[in-house]
């Protein structure tokens, strides 16, 4: 049984004190959650604060990105050791808007992904396609090439670390939401293509989120789809009531 996990992206939102306080009025609404899994990834300068604020708690943290580096003249980056002190135990890698505006490739969400678990980081890869490659039916193509080429190498052991999330471009911050049978055909050919490169028992245990405009409104029936195991979830994630009800959906 793979345990859901319900993961909010905070972005590029909340200063430090807006972030210590989200993360305590979440706390307060989902502490006593036990039988999913809750991550929050703020800002890299409040990872430190809230995973302060949240230590003992059941909710994890997580940061939004690293560099596949472990130190050195890489300015304005940041390390998988680096989030590993500050108590992260999640990172995001290759989400969309990362793609979009700062040049990532399934070539560096690889190298990030080798980096965030040699040092034992969980590590979320996204993937997805924009609308015009949906609208060329490309999908399930552009699915497959960010999914063999961003974990490429990657060993069965390795994957126990790996969480993958379907998120179209589409979907994300526009409100629309990919139907539950639109999403649970993409999860279903991608846990497909998990079992091609682990193996089908390694690729039952690996979640597979989905993100893109989730809501209270909308979580319960995308999570009844069979290969649906989670959300990733921006905009609803920055109310601490939203996020509260999609945790406990
Ligand atoms: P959204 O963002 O929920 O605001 O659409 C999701 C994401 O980008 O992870």
């Amino acid at each position: 049984m793979r345990k859901p996990l319900l993961a909010g992206n905070w972005k590029m939102n909340t200063n430090l004190q807006e972030s210590l306080q989200l993360a305590v009025d979440l706390n307060k609404l989902v502490g006593q959650v036990h039988d999913r899994d809750i991550l929050v990834c703020p800002p890299f300068t409040a990872l430190n604060s809230v995973a302060d604020a949240l230590r003992g708690s059941v909710i994890m943290v997580g940061g939004q990105n690293l560099h596949w580096e472990g130190k050195g003249a890489f300015t304005g980056e940041v390390s998988a050791q680096m989030l590993k002190s500050v108590g992260a135990s999640y990172v995001l890698i290759g989400h969309s808007e990362r793609r979009q505006y700062f040049g990532e490739t399934d070539e560096t969400v690889n190298k990030k992904l080798f980096a965030a678990i040699k040092h034992n980081l969980h590590a979320i890869v996204c993937v997805g396609e924009t609308l015009s490659q949906r609208e060329k039916n490309e999908t399930l193509s552009v699915i497959e090439q960010q999914i063999k080429n961003g974990l490429k190498e990657l060993s069965v052991v390795s994957c126990q670390l790996l969480v993958v999330a379907y998120e179209p471009v589409w979907a994300i911050g526009t409100g629309k939401t990919a139907t539950p049978e639109q999403a649970q055909e993409v999860h279903a050919y991608i846990r497909k293509l998990l079992a091609d490169l682990f193996g089908k028992d390694a690729a039952e245990q690996i979640r597979i989120l989905y993100g893109g405009s989730v809501t209270p409104e909308n979580i319960q029936e995308l999570m009844a789809q069979p290969d649906i195991d989670g959300g990733l979830v921006g905009g609803a994630s920055l109310k601490a009531d939203s996020f509260a009800k999609i945790v406990k959906y």
